[in-house]
């Protein structure tokens, strides 16, 4: 089966609450499993950088949803490409909670991430994390 993967970055409803965090990752955990896809969400509090990883066809489902999500807004497609082989294997939905500020987060990320991933994958979150907004 061909495989997609899709990284996203959007903006966090002003206001985003833990709850609403939770509840994202309550349907990301019950769905994704279903559904076939695996990923990562990186919150810092003002922005979201999302990877999705699954059928071209379950991947674009998502986004589709997605897209409606009054909880973020300025959905914008960074990457999408076919893989060989999942990023995230063993995650429904991996979450990493960064610091509203640039440069930890990048230190984070890395440190979260690094052993598991491929260094494509790898390079993207580390230059999207870069380029995250700091939370207000
Ligand atoms: C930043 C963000 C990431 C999300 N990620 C997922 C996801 O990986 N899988 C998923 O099913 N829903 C995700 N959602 C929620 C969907 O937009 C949608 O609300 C949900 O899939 C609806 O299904 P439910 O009624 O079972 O909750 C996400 C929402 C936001 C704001």
């Amino acid at each position: 089966m061909e495989l997609k993967s899709l990284t996203y970055t959007s903006w966090a409803r002003p206001g985003i609450s833990d709850a609403d965090i939770e509840a994202i990752l309550r349907s990301a955990r019950t769905n994704n499993p279903l559904d076939g896809l695996t990923g990562v969400l990186i919150f810092n509090g003002g922005a979201f950088v999302q990877i999705l990883e699954g059928s071209e066809q379950a991947v674009n489902e998502i986004v589709g949803r997605l897209c409606t999500d009054k909880r973020h807004s300025n959905l914008f497609i960074r990457e999408e490409r076919l893989i060989e082989e999942r990023a995230f294997p063993d995650w429904s939905m991996a979450y990493l909670r960064l610091e509203d500020d640039e440069f930890l987060g990048e230190d984070k990320v890395q440190r979260a991430l690094a052993r598991s991933m491929p260094e494509s994958t790898r390079n993207i979150i580390k230059a999207l994390t870069q380029s995250m907004p700091v939370a207000r």
